[in-house]
């Protein structure tokens, strides 16, 4: 944990804050409740669930949209004493069976209980060589009943054991027959609850669906009021700006261009953030992550020499207004793409390319959805679509009035005021 920052005086102590900074804004999920920003009714779905005996929860949404740190953190979110929460969070691996995965989840509980000094609440075997979901039910009915222990399988999309998805089917619907008070959150990449329960209909009764959509921009503007309140820093409202225009509704991405200009401006001993080193954050982002996004970007806008236009509608779908799920219609795509073009642009422009992106060719840097002529299309994965962008912007494709232009979801957002007061 972090304490508030103090305004550096010493070359130390300006090294210091670039440290604290990173910290601030790690890119793994929050487990500090007061970083966490937004979700209220996600937050309050999920506590009523935990509540209600019969009920356990699913909870799904794109790639990097926030699920593993809402689940970190809904139930430190109680209003009232957390002395009788038990946690027992588990990371599915793609070679798990039944039998690792829920004894891992048995051990995860009992380790939470003995850390925190509630072993007493949580008087269960977890040394088993195979277990079936009556044993794991039972295991979990010895829990004391003024407990409230809470079982988070994360990553479930990757449990691949046709088996164990089943068995854990089964389990669910057994705890909610028996009312026992133990609650199961499943959390996976998915588009909706039958992606990550297909075949097993019986369980959509006791599940609690929570969908998990991108960020508002207010939401995003959060993450960054929550950690300028710990540091001495301000941020200039171009800036911001630019950071939550960028980030397109993920989180992630207001955490990586936040550290890299809040960064920036610490090593250049300034204590105010502005547009400048969100650029230079830009460009770091871009020589850092070159590995991990370009390979799959070359092979979405290749070309050969007669028409090199897919980086042009590639850029032009990255900036299309979507829905909070990250869908965008075609028609979306014209005025973008007007703007990168500087001239008239239809649909028969780039019906063609679009086509293409859905491909194994292009390796199917869109998915689409919807019945023809009413396509809608998304970015598989998500955090490909601000990559492109801040690769346009740095590759200078696009211009500073384009970008002034286009927001996400909502209308163009005025610059905001900054709303610490701190004093430089
Ligand atoms: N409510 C929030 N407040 C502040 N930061 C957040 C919030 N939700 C997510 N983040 C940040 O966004 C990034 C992605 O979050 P997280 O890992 O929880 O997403 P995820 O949906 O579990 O991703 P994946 O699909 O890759 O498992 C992390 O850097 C995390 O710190
Ligand atoms: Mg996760």
């Amino acid at each position: 944990m972090i304490d508030k920052i103090e305004r550096p005086k010493t070359p130390e102590d300006w090294l210091a804050l670039e440290f604290d900074i990173a910290q601030l804004f790690s890119t793994g999920p929050v487990d500090e409740e007061r970083l966490f920003a937004g979700r209220t009714s996600q937050v309050r779905l999920l506590l009523e669930t935990v509540f209600d005996r019969s009920k356990h929860a699913i909870l799904f949404g794109e790639r990097g949209v926030g699920k593993s740190s809402l689940a970190n953190i809904f139930w430190r979110r109680y209003g009232k004493t957390l002395q009788s929460f038990v946690i027992g969070r588990v990371q599915t691996d793609p070679s798990d069976d039944f039998t690792s995965l829920w004894t891992k989840a048995l051990e995860e509980l009992l380790a939470f209980a003995k850390m925190t000094g509630r072993a007493e609440l949580v008087p269960i075997e977890v040394e088993f060589d195979r277990v079936s979901p009556d044993t794991i039910r039972r295991e979990l009915q010895k829990c004391n009943p003024n407990s409230i222990p809470i079982i988070i399988i994360d990553e479930f999309d990757k449990l691949y054991d046709e088996d164990a998805k089943e068995l854990t089917a089964n389990l669910i619907k057994s705890l909610s027959d028996y009312n026992v008070t133990a609650t199961i959150i499943l959390v996976g990449v998915a588009e909706n609850v039958s992606d990550l329960v297909k075949g097993h209909e019986s369980i959509r009764r006791p599940l609690v669906q929570v969908k998990l959509d991108r960020m508002s921009n207010e939401e995003l503007n959060e993450i960054l009021n929550l950690r300028l309140k710990l540091t001495p820093l301000k941020l200039d409202g171009d800036a911001r700006w630019k950071i939550v225009t960028l980030a397109r509704g993920l989180p992630f991405y207001v955490h990586m261009l936040g550290k890299y200009s809040f960064q920036n401006a610490a090593r250049e001993r300034r204590l105010t953030v502005k547009d400048g080193d969100v650029d230079a954050a830009m460009d770091r982002f871009i020589s850092e992550t070159e590995q991990s996004f370009q390979d799959d970007y070359v092979t979405a806008t290749a070309s050969n020499q007669t028409d090199a236009k897919f980086q042009e509608v590639l850029l032009a779908c990255a900036l299309a207004q979507s829905d909070d799920a990250g869908f965008f219609s075609p028609t979306s795509v014209i005025p973008p793409l007007k703007m990168i073009r500087k001239r008239p642009v239809t649909h028969a422009n780039f019906q063609r390319h679009l086509t293409e992106f859905v491909s194994e060719d292009r390796g199917r840097v869109l998915i689409r959805r919807g019945q023809d002529r009413q396509f809608r299309y998304r970015f598989r994965d998500p955090m490909m679509q601000p990559y492109i962008i801040i690769k346009g912007i740095r590759d200078e494709m696009v211009d500073e009035s384009t970008r002034n232009a286009l927001s996400y979801p909502e209308a163009p957002l005025l610059p905001l005021s900054d709303p610490t007061s701190n004093d430089e």
